[in-house]
């Protein structure tokens, strides 16, 4: 459920018309609405009966500094996975005691920093990372929470690029090594053992991968309980589906029941890390179009939005439905909606069945929420596009359309060559 609906034929965001913010801030944007957001956070958080997890929103999916202070204020923790996530979430307001800390390559100073702050947890994924973790508390004269991220190997039938779960993935530690980590980790003088975690993947639509998991974890559990390491948080991760075509994702009442059952009976407080299922629907790009091209073999509608600007499609193959922002009544049209860069995998749709949108128009890229800005790059020197955020009949700017000296910022002629004078 979203806040994106026609009224006669106008696509609007809440209270507010696309095309009405389309001609204030220019093309293409990013629409985020405030009141999808809090329902999509209300909604997970109420589906748990009983003993509330905690719920850290994962700060990759989406990390605009007004999107993580919105969740702040709701009450979210934070998952992240680099030092400029701890920075950007301590800059909207977190409490480092709310943050868990997961990633595969860890720097030095991205780990002093999350201890310096005292985080919840590092999610730990590998025992060399464990044992730096180790030195650098000591060294920093503190004590660092962790959990071993366990590779449960567990099959979360997604996309294989976003399928982490599996002995072939780089992530977590394989569950027989992790119970010789975790007596090490007890040994360790500046280690706190604090829960066992796991995050299999993104875009699961069945629940069957997270019980399996969770069945893995819980055993595991057991076996630290009777070797006297006490553990207080089971962290599973995010990776719930959502719809962006006919996916059908499991209710959000079942998925708490599914990770509820878990933990009951343990004493083991959950932690989720929801990313896409809070931000995945509650945002969309909006484009224009620049041009129609009919080919031989294909008939084209050239947006001024590209791969640079969303990558899903060329990543993934993902697929976003597409609408025109003001409908007419006239027949659909087939076609690809592509974009300027010089790569064929510069596509929003292929072979799309859509509105028939004629130069000038306004295209809804929809489901882009989600792993979409965060994703967006420079590439083909083409400035990010800016970011809104709806609240009822209110919109504002929550990031600036970069302009042309943004793209060479920070950049510089070695002291060889002369300055140049443009
Ligand atoms: C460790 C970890 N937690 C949580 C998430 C969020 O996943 P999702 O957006 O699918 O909920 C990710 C995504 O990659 C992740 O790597």
């Amino acid at each position: 459920m979203n806040h994106f609906n026609y009224r006669q034929d106008a696509l609007y965001c809440e209270d507010v018309p696309v095309t009405h913010i389309a001609r204030s801030v220019g093309t293409p944007f990013y629409l985020y609405s405030q009141a999808t957001l809090e329902r999509h956070f209300g909604a997970l958080k109420d589906a748990f009966v009983g003993d509330a997890p905690l719920i850290c929103y994962s700060a990759k999916a989406n990390s605009n500094q007004a999107v993580l202070t919105l969740f702040r204020q709701w009450g979210s923790g934070l998952d992240i996975v680099a030092g400029g996530e701890l920075f950007r979430g301590l800059r909207s307001g977190f409490t480092p005691q709310t943050i868990v800390y997961s990633g595969v390559g860890k720097r030095v100073e991205e780990i002093d920093a999350a201890i310096g702050h005292d985080i919840l947890m590092f999610n730990i994924e590998s025992m060399e990372e464990l044992a730096l973790i180790d030195q650098r508390a000591g060294a920093l004269n503190r004590k660092a929470r962790i959990a071993i991220r366990i590779n449960p190997d567990v099959d979360p039938k997604t996309h294989p690029y976003i399928s982490t779960g599996l002995q072939k993935n780089k992530f977590g530690i394989d569950m027989a090594a992790a119970l010789e980590g975790y007596r090490a980790a007890h040994r360790m003088p500046h280690i706190e053992v604090a829960g066992i975690a796991c995050h299999i993947g993104s875009q699961i639509t069945t629940l069957d991968p997270y019980r399996q998991a969770a069945a893995g974890l819980i055993a595991l559990f057991k076996e630290l309980q009777a070797l006297q390491i006490s553990v207080k948080y089971l962290d599973m991760g995010g990776g719930l589906g959502i719809t962006y075509h006919q996916e059908a994702p499991p209710a959000l009442a079942d998925y708490a029941a599914c990770l509820s059952e878990a933990t009951e009976g343990t004493g083991l407080r959950l932690i989720v890390e929801p990313g896409r299922v809070l931000v995945g629907n509650a945002g969309i790009l909006v484009t224009r179009v620049l041009y129609r091209k009919q080919g031989r073999a294909k008939s084209f509608v050239v947006v001024d939005a590209g791969m640079n600007d969303l990558m899903r499609p060329a990543l993934y193959q993902a697929h976003h439905e597409v609408q025109a922002v003001e409908r007419t009544s006239r027949p659909p049209i087939v076609a690809d909606v592509v974009g300027p860069i010089c790569e064929s995998s510069d596509f929003i749709a292929q072979d799309r069945s859509m509105d028939d949108v004629r130069q000038g128009d306004l295209l809804a890229v929809m489901g882009a929420g989600a792993y979409s800005f965060a994703m967006s790059s420079n590439y083909c020197s083409r400035p990010r596009v800016a970011e809104v955020l709806v609240s009822g009949d209110r919109f504002d700017i929550i990031r600036q359309r970069e302009n042309l000296q943004d793209l060479v910022r920070g950049e510089q002629l070695p002291h060889w060559l002369s300055t140049p004078t443009a």
